[in-house]
């Protein structure tokens, strides 16, 4: 569904991102596990059409989207929740939500989405007219999914969702995660905290200074000896 291709990315003389290469098929959940500085957020800024690589290709069903407009390829169903949210904090939760659906027009489809999004996070319903950035960082990272759920994604792609959240917390959003996931839509996680990304994901790849280092099932990275010691704690 997704595929991506000796992807070098540079900042000016910064090699981020230095040949990587990774598939997404359609229905799965996969993970880009890492430290701070891979290049994971690099990577998936790349593929959301926010920077531009300097080499390498990306296909999204086997169109090339290297050089569409960050706006298009949202269009085309790939969307992003990027690292620390980034909510219209000025905005109450139920605007937040309608931004998420700004290229829709078909208002009966998003009301019903927006039924699904407060089944799924419920908290979002109970705070629905409170403005965005008086909510908790957890409730924020709802949020931000939440509105981009509102765009009808084929592909979520996540940017550290478990960042700064308190374990039980991190739990909870994984599970939506894979809630979400079941209910038909592909996801590409980002994420430092490898163990509770390999619990939920189908395929991994680690990522080290802009490399891919290793990759293979979840299944398989989180029994492998290297990936226990690198980032499992032990
Ligand atoms: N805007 C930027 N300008 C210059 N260097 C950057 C910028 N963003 C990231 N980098 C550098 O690129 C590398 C990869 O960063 P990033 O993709 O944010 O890693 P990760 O998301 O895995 O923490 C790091 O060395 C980082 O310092
Ligand atoms: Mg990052």
């Amino acid at each position: 569904m997704l595929e991506v291709k000796d992807l070098e990315v540079y900042y000016g003389a910064i090699h981020a991102v230095k040949g990587i290469s990774l598939k997404v098929d359609d229905g799965q959940i996969v993970t880009l596990i890492g430290s701070n500085g891979a290049g994971k957020s690099t990577t998936l800024h790349t593929i959301s059409g926010l920077i531009k690589p300097k080499s390498g290709s990306i296909s999204f069903d086997g169109q090339e989207l290297v050089g569409v407009p960050a706006h298009d390829i949202v269009g085309r169903g790939l969307v992003q929740v990027p690292e620390g949210r980034h909510v219209f904090s000025n905005m109450s939760v139920m605007e937040n939500l309608d931004m998420g659906a700004y290229l829709r027009n078909d208002k009966d489809g998003i009301a019903r989405d927006k039924e699904k999004v407060f089944e799924l996070f419920p908290r979002l319903f109970e705070r629905k007219g409170q403005m965005a950035g008086t909510l908790s960082g957890g409730e924020q990272q709802m949020l931000a999914m939440g509105r981009a759920l509102m765009s009808r994604p084929r592909v979520l792609l996540l940017d550290e969702p478990s960042m700064g959240l308190a374990p039980l917390l991190v739990k909870e959003i994984f599970s939506i995660i894979k809630t979400i996931n079941d209910e038909g839509t592909t996801v590409l996680l980002v994420e430092q905290n490898a163990n509770m990304a390999l619990s939920i994901a189908d395929h991994a790849y680690v990522l080290e200074t802009g490399r891919i280092v290793l990759s293979g099932t979840a299944a398989e990275l989180a029994a492998s000896e290297a990936v226990r010691k690198a980032y499992l704690g032990g």
